[in-house]
């Protein structure tokens, strides 16, 4: 028999066995469900690496007043907006997986990374099943890494890897990218469910049990999920994804699952001929390129993680030529602006059924917070009613069906931010503004506090 004895194909919708792959589950009727998967009894011995199943020799339970605190002490990458997206830098032990579209930057910001590190904190594998160590090399070569302690692998066999990882003894393991990895233990190819989640577990048992933080490149599909089983990010630690287009020189990296550290944290980046260079002050390109007086356009105070970065809302709205009117959304949420231009329509009196309405967040950003309401309103209106925003104004505020402005999260650190960036008024939900800031000045700034949308017009369009 070709196939190994010691696997078995498993539905992952029932969870039937087969000794062999179906099409269709017999029991549940799922299509293409089967994956290849380690048999339970696959022999005696533990796999290689499983002691961190026992860890700490705790096979029996403890007290909890009798565990003492790990002190997790955060290695640098050298990279400051690299750190700040992992929390404050890298958890030893811990398992990364960076997502993104090809070419997006992933090699080349893990590689600079790992020149850093292994400058500072020891040697450091690089293991790469995509590119061959020269041209690994040739890129290095422009990131300037230098006779630092790198290790170089070009590799797609995860016993091999292992193996490496044992000899080295590195700080840091980089896997460049999981989808290449492939156990000699399984039949399938690499890339496939099965092949995917073995290696991400073998690495996490090396990872843990060794205590090396390990980074995992991970490729993302058409729809711009991983590829590769969802139960990738369930097995990682953290989990980043590189966010940008390809014509914007800027790239933004986002935690969407973070065990270290607060998702949705930020880390902006510019790529240039030297790499990734961060860029410390992302309001400043974001709003870099914002033409003035010009109707439809509003600067929205977003928080990503724990980070205010001010974005320009632009909107335009002109009369459709065919018979349906088109909405096209991009940085925000397409059901979102549907639902918001209903509120438009039906409370403030605006008719936009016969207009296409086109909205964008400038300089390729998404904002996901429904915080950003207000703005995307404002500049629909603005560009209907062709009237200019003042260019020094910025808000924030979530709303409602009823049209009404609510509350929204850390609304002094959005304040802050704008007052910082130059902003003179701030137009925001009433519900933030605190007694003693009513109507005042934060700074330079005058807080206008807005209860409904129709108010939040009046007072940015006046
Ligand atoms: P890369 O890191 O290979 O992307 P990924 O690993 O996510 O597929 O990035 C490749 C792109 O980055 C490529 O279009 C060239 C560009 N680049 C620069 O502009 N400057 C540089 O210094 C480097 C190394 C790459
Ligand atoms: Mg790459």
């Amino acid at each position: 028999m070709a196939r190994s004895p010691k696997t078995v194909f498993v539905c992952q919708e029932c969870g039937a066995q087969s000794p062999k792959w179906l099409g269709r589950c017999a029991d549940c009727g799922a299509w293409n469900s089967y994956v290849e998967e380690r048999a339970a009894d696959a022999g005696g011995a533990p796999p290689a690496g499983h002691r961190y199943a026992t860890a700490g020799a705790a096979a029996s339970a403890r007290l909890y007043k009798d565990i003492e605190i790990e002190q997790h002490g955060r290695l640098s990458t050298g990279i400051g907006e690299f750190d700040r997206v992992l929390g404050g830098g890298v958890v030893p032990g811990s398992l990364v997986l960076l997502g993104g579209e090809p070419g997006i930057g992933k090699s080349t910001l893990l590689l600079q990374a790992a020149a850093s590190m292994a400058r500072t904190v020891g040697p450091v594998l690089y293991s790469s099943g995509e590119e061959s160590e020269h041209q690994i090399k040739s890129r290095g070569e422009r990131l300037s890494v230098g006779d630092a302690p790198l290790y170089l692998l070009a590799e797609t066999c995860l016993e091999r890897i292992l193996e490496e990882i044992a000899r080295v003894k590195p700080a840091l393991v980089i896997v460049d990218s999981i989808q290449t990895v492939f156990s000699l233990k399984f039949q399938s190819a690499p890339g496939s469910i099965g092949q995917v989640r073995e290696a991400a577990t073998q690495l996490l048992f090396t990872s843990k049990g060794q205590n090396i933080p390990t980074f995992l490149v991970g490729h993302v599909t058409k729809d711009g999920s991983l590829a590769g089983p969802k139960a990738l990010e369930h097995v990682v630690d953290t989990v980043l994804y590189f966010e940008g287009e390809r014509h914007h020189s800027h790239r933004v990296v986002r935690a969407v699952k973070n065990r270290f550290g607060a998702v949705s944290e930020l880390g902006v980046f510019e790529m240039t001929s030297e790499g990734l260079r961060p860029v410390p002050n992302p309001s400043k390109l974001f709003l870099g390129e914002r033409p003035g007086n010009v109707p439809g356009s509003a600067v929205l105070c977003s928080v990503e993680g724990s980070r205010p970065i001010l974005v320009e809302v632009q909107a335009l709205v002109s009369t459709s030529t065919y018979g349906t009117a088109r909405r096209m959304a991009s940085g925000i949420d397409q059901q979102r602006l549907s639902l918001l231009l209903a509120v438009l329509e039906k409370r403030a009196g605006l008719n936009l059924a016969g207009d296409d309405v086109f909205v964008n967040i400038a300089g390729g950003m998404t904002v996901d917070e429904p915080a950003s309401d207000l703005a995307v309103l404002a500049a629909i209106a603005s560009s209907v009613r062709n009237r200019v925003i003042p260019a020094t104004t910025a808000m924030f505020g979530e709303v409602g069906l009823a049209g009404e402005v609510r509350g929204i999260t850390q609304a002094p650190l959005r304040v802050r931010e704008a007052v910082q960036m130059g902003f003179g008024r701030c137009v925001m939900p009433e519900t933030n503004i605190d007694p003693p800031d009513r109507g005042s000045v934060a700074g330079e700034c005058e807080l206008v506090g807005v209860r409904t949308v129709a108010e939040a017009l009046d007072a940015l369009l006046a």
